[in-house]
């Protein structure tokens, strides 16, 4: 279905290379039992593919796409080349149904990326097996093991195929290679120098990818910078999510076994500590049964489903349901969803083939009819990672035919796809939600990655890695072991993908430690205030592929942007190894344009170093500058316990006026606008509804706020309206603020 839809959106756009024999290609004597890709079609500007071996039978991940590739956005980036030799990259499709991919690397190229990694950003001397899987089984198995590295010479590979898939990334030597390092004597007699120090792991020049299967597209994604190069493959898979503005307010989920008269306390306090809160998450106690499940209301905990959602709504509450996929022999849908699934139970329920259009049609119904129809805003998609003994086995079979491991390393997405699809945009309504999986071609997805881990350190390196790979992620608050830990835990979720606190084994409230209550509300109270610069982060990811929340390496001014090539040339100074670490530091990160987030981390953390990017960046809370291009310590006894957050030289930020304790309350909110350092700078504020696709249609505008010297002294703020103006999301800017004197 959708390779067709792929296809009507690529015409004329096939550009072939007459590749074998080619000057300066590799000839076919240096390439043993592997042979050059022949062809290589152009699939959009700046991207190619090439299909290895047989795909008829094999699932591509951009098919599961949410949206097709947003040409005109493509063909508006800067031009971009085929950032290497094409001849150089070589594969072999097995008589025993495998296929390896080689695709060559210079010595001093580093790999960053392959998903949603919580232990760093940097993948280079690394072997990987790339299966969907909960993260504490670690070597590349996570819940969003997408196959998509950047290089630090400025492209990116995409291996387009739902398989499990073992890579070994400058690791290995082949024989035949002309470039292995010289071998050196481990143990020489004094007088016998050597070429250098014996190394256990020699470097390998290449990256090495094996697949079980007919066949593997491999796609290269070019771009100037390596934003660009993730921009691109945003854009090809749709450009990001964008979800409703409620989603972006804080969340809140209750213990698994509350009651609707818990839930309706809960609320009550939340009302009395003035805390903000904009959607609840019932846990798996919700529905009659759990793990199995039956996606029917409990009636002993919620007598009155449709009314209990009702009253919530009228308070500008949004509920969102748990739920795992694993059909229950006491759900009504047990009968007509057997023929529907696959040969293996998941805790004794059935495991849909959401890829048959018959169980979707099923699910769906039962959804609409039971959540959505009452005023249900989304799900939490649980358990569709891993382990192997709790998920299907891998010689399962499906009744599509579809293998049990491309159905492993796509269940999250299948379940993406059917919800937002089926259930949510065919009714014109946005969604926002919690999935444990995901992989390539998601960035078009409102479902948000979380985990059972709690490292708070990988918690925020992951912020990073999947802010590379089209991915949302969540580093939920859930308990603490000090109050300090609590506070830190809370600043984080708070300026994340979703502010959320999962108490569904806790029972923890925002104010469950009394002497960091005011810091947590103001921390939550700061997420509410940016409202307006968030959802513009968001769009920016919809419209144009820039993720919201970014790793260092993307950032202009640290050795990630533009400086990153040519290789070798990283920014940061003289000395390489120094240059690397700042680029690759995972406990800081972007948010939009120009917010820079250093959260303190560990337990009991109130210092901490944050290294800024080249260019003046200024203390957000005060305007006053803090450095250029420097590593500066910060402590929360100088913040007033607030998270560090800077900002970029002549940044121009919006936020509401005053905090609100709901997002609808956001709406029509006033603005202040704040603008830091000397140069005169812009905010582009995007709006919309913010809830429903008629931006699809063109409803949306852009405010264009810019900062203007007045005559006679002094500055001011203008602004202009581009798009349909009539629309409105936020109120007028009421208060323009020079935050650096
Ligand atoms: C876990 C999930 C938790 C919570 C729990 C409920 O699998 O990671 O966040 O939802 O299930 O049983």
């Amino acid at each position: 279905m959708t390779i067709d839809r792929l296809m009507k959106t690529l015409p004329a756009m096939v550009l072939v290379w007459a590749l074998l024999g080619g000057a300066g290609g590799v000839s076919a004597a240096d390439l043993g039992d592997l042979q050059t890709v022949g062809s290589w079609d152009q699939a959009a500007h700046g991207i190619w593919r090439a299909q290895l071996g047989d795909m008829t039978g094999e699932l591509r991940y951009s098919d599961l796409a949410a949206a097709p590739p947003k040409m005109d956005v493509l063909n508006q980036l800067p031009e971009a080349r085929f950032p290497f030799d094409p001849n150089t990259i070589t594969y072999r499709v097995s008589p025993d149904h495998r296929v390896l991919v080689r695709i060559p690397t210079d010595p001093n190229e580093t790999l960053y990326g392959f998903g949603l990694q919580l232990d760093g950003i940097k993948k280079s001397r690394k072997v990987m097996t790339l299966n969907v899987d909960h993260w504490s089984r670690g070597g590349g198995r996570t819940h969003a093991p997408v196959p998509f590295y950047l290089s630090s010479r400025g492209y990116g590979i995409f291996f387009n195929t739902a398989r499990f898939l073992k890579i070994y990334n400058q690791v290995g030597n082949r024989k035949d290679s002309q470039r292995n390092p010289p071998e050196v004597d481990r143990n020489p007699p004094l007088d016998e120098p050597q070429p250098g120090p014996w190394l256990a792991l020699p470097p390998g020049d290449a990256v090495e990818a094996q697949i079980n299967g007919e066949g593997l597209e491999l796609m290269v994604f070019a771009g100037n910078h390596l934003l660009e190069v993730v921009q691109r493959y945003n854009l090809f898979h749709g450009g990001g999510a964008l979800p409703p503005l409620w989603g972006l307010g804080f969340w809140h989920r209750v213990h698994a076994q509350f009651n609707a008269d818990q839930v309706r306390e809960e609320l009550a306090e939340f009302k009395r500590r003035d805390f903000p809160i904009d959607v609840i998450g019932l846990e798996p106690g919700w529905m009659t049964k759990s793990y199995p499940c039956t996606f029917e209301w409990q009636h002993k905990r919620f007598p009155d489903p449709a009314g209990f959602t009702q009253e919530l709504l009228a308070q500008g509450i949004r509920l969102n349901l748990w739920e795992n996929p694993y059909i229950s022999k006491q759900s009504r849908l047990y009968q007509s969803m057997y023929p529907l699934s696959g040969s293996h139970l998941v805790w004794l329920g059935l495991v849909p083939d959401y890829t048959l259009p018959e169980a979707r049609r099923l699910l769906t119904e039962q959804h609409h009819q039971d959540h959505i129809r009452i005023g249900i805003s989304g799900y939490k998609i649980d358990e569709v990672d891993g382990y192997d003994f709790w998920l299907w086995p891998d010689h399962a079979t499906f009744p599509s035919g579809i293998s049990a491991e491309a159905m492993r390393q796509s269940y999250g997405l299948l379940m993406q796809n059917m919800l937002n699809t089926d259930l949510f945009k065919k009714r014109n309504v946005r969604t926002y939600g919690l999935v444990r999986a995901g992989n390539g071609g998601a960035s078009g997805y409102p479902f948000v990655i979380y985990s059972d881990a709690y490292d708070h350190g990988e918690y925020l390196t992951g912020i990073s890695t999947s802010s590379l790979c089209g991915i949302l992620w969540t580093p939920e608050a859930r308990s603490a072991r000090s109050d300090r830990e609590w506070l830190n835990r809370m600043q984080t979720a708070c300026f994340s993908a979703m502010a959320q606190l999962n108490a569904w084994s806790s029972g923890r409230k925002p104010w469950s430690d009394a002497s960091v209550t005011d810091a947590v509300r103001e921390a939550i109270q700061w997420r509410m205030r940016l409202l307006p610069y968030w959802y513009t982060a968001f769009a920016d990811y919809h419209h144009r592929g820039i993720p919201p929340l970014r790793a260092m390496i993307l950032e202009d001014g640290f050795g990630g942007g533009n400086d990153l090539r040519p290789a070798g040339r990283l920014g940061g100074g003289a000395n390489p190894d120094t240059a690397r670490e700042r680029i690759e530091k995972t406990d800081q990160y972007m948010i939009g344009p120009s917010l820079l987030v250093a959260p303190f981390y560990e337990e009991q953390a109130t210092r901490r170093e944050v290294v800024l990017p080249k260019g003046r960046w200024y203390d957000f809370y005060s305007g006053h500058p803090v450095g250029d291009g420097e590593t500066i310590t910060v402590t929360s006894k100088a913040l007033k316990d607030r998270i560090p957050l800077f900002v970029k030289e002549g940044a121009v930020i919006p936020l509401l006026s005053r905090p609100v304790n709901q997002v609808d309350q956001a709406v029509g909110h006033a603005l202040e606008v704040r603008w830091y350092g000397k140069d005169l700078g812009r905010f582009d504020l995007y709006e919309d509804d913010a809830q429903s696709y008629d931006y699809e249609r063109g409803e949306s505008k852009m405010r264009r706020l810019r900062v203007v010297r007045v005559e006679g002294g002094g500055y001011d703020l203008e602004e202009s309206v581009e798009g349909d103006e009539a629309i409105s999301l936020f109120g007028p800017v009421e208060r323009f603020r020079v935050m650096t004197e």
